[in-house]
């Protein structure tokens, strides 16, 4: 378990997967996620019983709000190779009553730390959609920076296309 001010993150659950689905069956949860396919209940349950364990490549964390202890969004580290030092970084919160409170950013910190402390990262990056205000908002926060713009790279569920921005933080650079 890690555990920041605001929440801990878990490693998933099988029964995580009914919650999760009903998140990625909500338009203003995916709004600025890069869709997939429409997957049925029964596959997620299917793959959730599967999951692989956590590992360097991948970690993926439940986030829970310490003061409630339910589930309200997931995060995760990926394709890290310990020879690159480098990983790449997803979160979302799809309990939307819990936007704008402070778990986003805390759950951020206390994975960029795990990423930096446990897993001797040294740089971790992010794609966002330049749309996508309060997220750029807390990444900027936690010390993120702008390495470049990806032109057209996200189409919104408007069928448009939007540009994203590749973000990076240092290790040393987490505020
Ligand atoms: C992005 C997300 C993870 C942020 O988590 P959160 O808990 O809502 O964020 P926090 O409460 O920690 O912080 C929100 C900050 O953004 C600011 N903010 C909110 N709306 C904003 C906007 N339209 N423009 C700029 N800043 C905004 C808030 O004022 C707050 O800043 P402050 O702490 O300096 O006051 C969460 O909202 C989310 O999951 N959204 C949907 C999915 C998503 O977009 N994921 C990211 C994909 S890259």
């Amino acid at each position: 378990m890690l555990t920041g001010e605001l929440i801990r993150l878990r490693p998933l659950e099988p029964e995580d997967a009914d919650t999760l689905w009903r998140w990625h069956n909500d338009p203003e949860v995916t709004r600025w996620l890069t869709a997939d396919h429409a997957e049925s209940l029964a596959r997620i349950r299917e793959r959730f019983a599967a999951r692989k364990p956590n590992s360097y490549g991948r970690a993926s964390f439940a986030i829970e709000s310490l003061a409630v202890g339910t589930l309200i969004g997931t995060c995760t580290l990926r394709d890290a190779t310990p020879e690159q030092g480098r990983a790449e970084l997803d979160i979302y919160l799809g309990e939307k009553d819990h936007w704008g409170g402070g778990y986003g950013t805390d759950a951020m910190r206390t994975l960029c730390r795990y990423g930096f402390d446990m897993m001797r990262l040294h740089l971790i990056a992010l794609w966002v959609v330049v749309g996508n205000e309060a997220a750029i908002h807390v990444y900027k926060k936690l010390g993120f920076q702008v390495d470049g713009r990806h032109r057209q790279s996200f189409r919104g569920q408007d069928g448009e296309w939007h540009d994203e921005y590749l973000m990076s933080l240092l290790e040393g650079e987490l505020l």
